[in-house]
């Protein structure tokens, strides 16, 4: 969409360096080189880099000094370093001074891949203003003017620099994680770290750790001691995805942590004071979560200083023109497609819709009303087949899966199995997930990226489901 990302790399090693080089060169980014850490150092302040991928060991000045001088120069700057079995602790206390995150040597290229993408959304996210209003730019933007639109703008100005914890509401789809981030740029902490932790796409039995970290040996499997997100993100602004997902024993975990606004590591002693403000963001119902006893009334409570809601397309169809629009020119410089407009007629059958999937539903139609039109004007027509497709989609693709459901809620009824929802979940996921590791040939960090699922949730289901891929048992088991 925007230019290139531009990556900064420092790496001694000439020829680690030129094969580095290469695959982010690969993947369209503008990778500059550097051998020394002091060079890098200058390198930086000189010109603007979205990520920076460093070696631990350099010339000049280490990497963890490295990582310290830069990211109090540039705190948004996300920093990845690569290190060696031997030097984790030494990356484990730079993720402590602020390093994005690491990758232990020897990494699939994949790994990296993965982590300069997210890194590269981080820093984008954080540093590229976000407008709002009905500026048609290339860039993200929150788009509508609807008198609803103009109350959340002025909801966000208003709450932005307080500094409580907010939770933002709304339907799927509705922008939750846009008006996250313009509270961010709003706030002022906007120079300080964003971290972002979805908790629906963490297995419960990792949340925990991934939030407050951990100490060695606090659990099986936990070699290493962890930074946190809550640590991560001390000084800076902590968004709590999807925090209707959490379990109860998180919940209650969490809630101490707002109030004591201190973390004990799972499995450590020490009391370790953090400074975060917290942004959530949920589709749930929480009320009916507390009456259903799945969500605590006093985290609600604690959360809902400030609510933020977002209000559903379907109540304000009088930005849909204006929605289309920015989707056809962004979509159009994106699918390299030629600008085109669309027909009124069509603009009407849009705003006639239901929407249940919101913005993000209207923006899937109109690209894929774009792909259909291929330049030409987008026509009443070309919408008309789209919509049928997608309305299609459901139940075409899903016979078997109707018939499935049948047969499950007859063994139901009839008494013979009274888990069917677990064991349905079950075999879809072991079907996925099994049919995902065997085509990602044991990648389990390629097989995570089709799934859109974290790492760690494919460590989970694999392990769970005990389908044990043949590769890839290098970073990505580590991480
Ligand atoms: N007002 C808006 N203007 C422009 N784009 C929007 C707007 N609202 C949502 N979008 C786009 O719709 C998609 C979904 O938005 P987002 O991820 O913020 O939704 P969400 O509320 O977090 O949904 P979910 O509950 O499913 O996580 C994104 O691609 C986002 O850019
Ligand atoms: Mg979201």
């Amino acid at each position: 969409m925007s230019s290139p990302a531009n990556v900064l790399l420092i790496e001694d090693d000439a020829s680690a360096a030129s094969a580095l080089r290469r695959v982010l060169a690969d993947e369209g980014y503008h990778v500059t080189v550097v051998g020394r850490g002091d060079d890098a150092l200058s390198r930086s302040e000189a010109n603007v880099f979205d990520v920076v991928v460093t070696d631990l060991r350099l010339p000049g000045l280490d990497g963890m000094e490295l990582v310290r001088r830069l990211h109090a120069a540039r705190p948004r700057l996300p920093i990845i370093l690569m290190t060696a079995h031997g030097t984790t602790d030494t990356a484990i206390e730079a993720t402590k001074q602020g390093a994005y995150d690491y990758l232990l040597k020897p990494f699939e290229m994949e790994e990296l891949i993965e982590l300069v993408a997210k890194a590269c959304a981080s820093s984008r996210f954080m540093s590229e203003p976000l407008e709002m209003g009905d500026s048609l730019t290339p860039h993200d933007a929150i788009i509508g003017n609807s008198r609803l639109m103009q109350e959340l703008y002025k909801e966000i100005g208003r709450v932005a620099a307080k500094p409580v914890t907010v939770l933002i509401r709304g339907e799927t789809g509705t922008g939750k994680e846009l008006v996250a981030r313009a509270l961010y740029q709003y706030s002022d902490r906007a120079n300080a770290p964003f971290v972002a932790v979805n908790c629906a796409a963490i297995p419960e039995t990792l949340l925990e750790s991934e939030l407050f970290g951990h100490e060695r040996g606090a659990f099986t499997g936990a070699d290493m001691r962890r930074i946190g997100r809550f640590e991560q993100a001390n000084g800076g602004t902590l968004f709590l995805d999807e925090i209707g997902d959490l379990s109860l024993s998180t919940q209650a975990k969490l809630l101490r942590v707002l109030q004591e606004k201190c973390i004990q590591r799972l499995g450590g002693k020490e009391t370790i004071s953090v400074n975060v403000r917290v942004i959530a963001a949920t589709h749930r119902d929480l009320e009916m979560a507390i009456k259903e006893k799945l969500f605590r009334e006093d985290l609600f409570y604690r959360l809902s200083v400030v609510i933020v809601a977002v209000p559903s397309l379907r109540l304000r169809p009088e930005d849909i023109p204006i929605l289309v629009k920015y989707f056809i020119q962004r979509y159009s410089v994106e699918l390299g497609i030629p600008q085109s407009s669309i027909q009124a007629e069509a603009v009407q059958l849009l705003q006639s819709q239901p929407w249940p999937g919101n913005v993000r539903e209207l923006e899937n139609v109109v690209q894929q009303t774009l792909l259909l039109a291929r330049g030409y004007v987008l026509g009443a027509d070309h919408v008309r087949q789209v919509l049928a497709r997608t309305a299609q989609s459901l139940p075409g693709t899903d016979q078997a899966l109707t018939g499935y459901v049948t047969d499950l809620l007859a063994n139901a009824q009839n008494g013979k199995d009274g888990r069917i929802y677990t064991r349905a979940i079950e075999q879809l996921e072991r079907e996925l997930f099994g049919q995902a590791i065997n085509l990602a040939h044991g990648n389990q960090a390629k097989a995570a990226r089709w799934l859109g699922v974290s790492r760690l949730t494919m460590r989970e289901k694999l392990n769970r489901f005990g389908l044990h891929p043949s590769q890839d048992k290098t970073a990505s088991d580590q991480w």
